[in-house]
C-alpha cells in the first residue's frame, strides 16, 4: 500500500504561531523511514502552499478566514486526488482548521466517511459560539454542516458528515454551546470521565464500532493536545489530564488492527513551544503505531 503525506505548514488558525512548522519537524524526525520500513510506498512530495491571491470570503469575527479556505481549498484537492489514486491520506498539520481541507477533499471519495477526532477540544464551535474567533475551534463543526462556513465551499461536491458517523476521544475542555451541541446532534463524545472509567481500550473499540459500521471510509484526525501535556508539551492549547503516553499508542494500535482507517491528520504539533523536540518523536511514532508499529 502507498501513504501519501501531505504537508500543511499552515498555522493561522491557531491563536499563537508555530504550528506551521509542524509538519517539517515531524518529517524531520523520521516519518518516512518509519512508514517505510513498516512496508509502505510512501509518497511525501505533496506540499501544501498559501497562494499569493486570495479570494475574499465574507468576514465575520473569526480570524484569518480567507487564507483557511485558500489552504483548505488546495489540501481538499490533494487529499481528494491522493484517495483516489488509491493511496492512505496522511495529513501533517498544522493547526486543526486543515481538517475541514482533508474532510472536503476525502469526503468527495468516501462520502459516506466515519472520523474518529482525537483531541483535548471537540472543535465544535461556531462562527457565532466561538469564544477566540480561532478557525481551529470549528473544523468538525464544519465538517458537520453546523457552521455558515460549508464544506462546498472549500470544494464543490464536497458531503458533510453525518453526526452519527463521528465519534470524539480524549475531550475534557470543552466549550459551552460545544456541551450543548454534543447534545442536541447526539455526537458519540468520549471524554477523559469515559477513557478513566471504562478504559481506553474499551472507548476505542465502541468508536471503531459506531464510525466504523456502515460508513465507506474511516478518518482518524488526531490533535496531538488529546495527549497529556506531560507528554506533548510542543502545542498551542494544552489541556493538562489528557491521555497518556500508553494509552496514546494503544488507541493508535487498535485503530491499526481494525483495519478500517482509510486517511489520518497529525496536527497541531508546535514545534517552537516543543521541549527537546519531545513532541514531534511523540507524532512520529504515534503515526508508527497507526500504521503497524509493534512491539514485538
Ligand atoms: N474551544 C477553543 C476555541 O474555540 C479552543 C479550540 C482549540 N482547538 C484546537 N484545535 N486546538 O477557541
Ligand atoms: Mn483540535
Ligand atoms: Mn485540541
Ligand atoms: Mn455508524
Amino acid at each position: 500500500p502507498t501513504i501519501s503525506i501531505i504537508s500543511v505548514p499552515f498555522g493561522y488558525g491557531a491563536g499563537r504561531p508555530g504550528s506551521e512548522q509542524g509538519p517539517d519537524s515531524i518529517l524531520k524526525f523520521g516519518l518516512v523511514k518509519k512508514l517505510e520500513q513498516l512496508g509502505y510506498d510512501v509518497d511525501a512530495g505533496r506540499r501544501i502552499q498559501l497562494p499569493s491571491s486570495l479570494t475574499p470570503y465574507p468576514t465575520t469575527r473569526m480570524k484569518h478566514v480567507d487564507q483557511v479556505m485558500a489552504v483548505c481549498s488546495q489540501l481538499a484537492r490533494e487529499a481528494a486526488s491522493a484517495a483516489s489514486a488509491g493511496s492512505i491520506p496522511l495529513m501533517l498539520g498544522g493547526d486543526h482548521s486543515i481538517a475541514m481541507g482533508s474532510l472536503a477533499g476525502l469526503s468527495r471519495h468516501y462520502p459516506n466517511m466515519g472520523v474518529i477526532w482525537v483531541d483535548a477540544h471537540s472543535d465544535l464551535n461556531t462562527e457565532i459560539t466561538s469564544p477566540s474567533g480561532n478557525m481551529h475551534g470549528i473544523p468538525l463543526a464544519a465538517a458537520l454542516g453546523l457552521t455558515q462556513l460549508k464544506l462546498t465551499q472549500i470544494l464543490p461536491g464536497a458531503v458533510q458528515l453525518k453526526p452519527e458517523n463521528c465519534v470524539i476521544i480524549g475531550a475534557r475542555d470543552l466549550d459551552r454551546d460545544e456541551k450543548t451541541l454534543i447534545r442536541s446532534r447526539g455526537i458519540t463524545c468520549f471524554t477523559m470521565y469515559e477513557i478513566d472509567r471504562l478504559g481506553i481500550e474499551h472507548v476505542v473499540q465502541e468508536a471503531l464500532r459506531i464510525a466504523g459500521t456502515g460508513t465507506d471510509g474511516l478518518h482518524v484526525s488526531f490533535d496531538i493536545d488529546s495527549v497529556d501535556p506531560f507528554e506533548a508539551p510542543g502545542t498551542g492549547t494544552p489541556v493538562r489530564g489528557g491521555l497518556s503516553y500508553r494509552e496514546a499508542h494503544l488507541a493508535m494500535e487498535l485503530m491499526s488492527e481494525s483495519g478500517l482507517i482509510t486517511s489520518a491528520d497529525m496536527v497541531e504539533v508546535n514545534p517552537s513551544l516543543d521541549r527537546n523536540n519531545q513532541t514531534s518523536k511523540l507524532a512520529v511514532e504515534l503515526l508508527g503505531s497507526l500504521f503497524g508499529s509493534r512491539i514485538l
